[in-house]
């Protein structure tokens, strides 16, 4: 069976784990505040908060921002429903807006369709580890006072832009559970600049007291502390950390991993005229996901194809917009339902063995010379185009 992805851990994450059970602090504590020291020049960031998983990452950094009259915030309806529930457990109104088809990022140009007096902040999502052009998104925050909130939960290790103006609040959110690019088992971060809002998130990671337990070890009455203000319990305890700490001295040859991998899908990829891959393996970039675009109505066919020979792929996502729980929130799509029929993700993970992945190729293949390809329609029903500016 070739997964379409999994974890990469061995004996030093398990040593890791096993020195944290040993020294009986197993909760948030040393190891936990070693691990955000060590992503914060990886994040070139002044501030970063771990968190228990990048849901909670993302609604900490949008419970943190300052609240005002306005209700909405503006994503992608691509993407997975963890920031949607995000937005909603921080007390906002998804606002779904189109992606670009060559990248799967949020299309700024929609994104202004999108804007109103009620917009509080931009949501991008740096889709399978290509970090979405910041630019335009940055200038329209700064044009309307938004808040910039990035969900990089695909994109840990991906090249770094520039901050976007200053006025902007500004956090990145992480995530580092199972699949991702490391692994903390569960885990995820907010990277930020902006001093006010880490603080506001640490306190509210640890139930909206002041200080954790660990940080209260070394006081005079290290049981007492205040609370704050409103709080949940989403830290990350030292032993997720540990294997996060392992995962981060090992980035660099899973960066490589994945960028190798990537690339023979490339070259393979690129005489099926039905595949037109969408990752792009950018220099410094992590290809997170593996994804194609499977044209000609051939994607579930493709599917099926695969998966009887043993190899499973994913479909990143199933529009949100369309989910019963986000039907409220529904405004059509076309560019994004279109994409949901043809995107497909082809196994991508470091531990994946060039003998499997040449097993997925060949599989690519022979489907290729396969009866199902006739069966298929002769191009699908409208050619994709980006969100086109409307007439003024
Ligand atoms: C795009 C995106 N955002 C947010 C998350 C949430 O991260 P976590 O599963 O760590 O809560 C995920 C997780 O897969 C994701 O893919």
């Amino acid at each position: 069976m070739i997964l379409v992805s999994r974890p990469d851990l061995g004996n030093r994450e398990a040593e890791a784990v096993a020195r944290v059970v040993r020294s009986q602090w197993v909760g948030m504590g040393p190891v936990t505040a070693e691990f955000e020291l060590r992503l914060q020049p990886l994040l070139a960031t002044n501030h970063v908060v771990a968190t228990a998983n990048g849901t909670a990452a993302l609604h900490l950094a949008l419970a943190a921002l300052d609240r005002d009259d306005r209700t909405e915030v503006i994503l992608p309806s691509l993407t997975f429903a963890a920031t949607v529930q995000a937005v909603l457990m921080a007390g906002y109104r998804p606002v779904f807006a189109e992606v670009d088809p060559a990248t799967l990022t949020l299309s700024p140009v929609d994104v202004a369709h999108c804007l109103t007096s009620h917009t509080r902040a931009l949501l991008p999502v740096h889709f399978a580890g290509l970090i979405c052009d910041l630019h335009p998104l940055g200038k329209l925050a700064d044009l309307h006072g938004l808040a910039l909130i990035e969900d990089a939960a695909h994109a840990f290790g991906s090249r770094r832009p520039p901050a976007p103006p200053a006025r902007v609040t500004h956090a990145a959110c992480f995530s580092f559970s199972a699949n991702k690019n490391i692994t903390c088992g569960e885990g995820g971060a907010v990277a930020t600049n902006d001093a006010l809002l880490a603080e506001r998130m640490r306190r509210a990671r640890y139930l909206g007291i002041e200080a954790d337990t660990w940080c209260r070890q070394d006081r005079e009455r290290p049981w007492s502390y205040q609370v704050l203000g409103p709080g949940y319990r989403y830290h990350l305890s030292d032993i997720h950390a540990a294997i996060g700490l392992q995962q981060l001295d090992r980035l660099e040859s899973f960066r490589q991993r994945r960028c190798t991998l990537a690339r023979r899908y490339d070259a393979a990829c690129a005489p099926l005229e039905f595949l037109q891959p969408v990752t792009r393996c950018l220099p410094d970039d992590i290809p997170h996901l593996y994804v194609l675009r499977v044209t000609r109505n051939l994607r579930d066919p493709l599917y099926l194809w695969l998966r009887q020979r043993g190899i499973f792929c994913g479909v990143h996502y199933l529009p949100n917009h369309l989910q019963p729980a986000f039907r409220p929130f529904h405004r059509p799509l076309p560019v994004t339902e279109q994409l949901a029929g043809q995107l497909l993700s082809l196994p991508l993970h470091t531990a994946l063995a060039d003998a499997d992945q040449d097993q997925v190729i060949l599989a690519l293949r022979d489907f290729a010379n396969s009866p199902a390809i006739s069966r298929g329609a002769a191009a699908d029903p409208v050619e994709l185009q980006p969100v086109e500016t409307p007439a003024p």
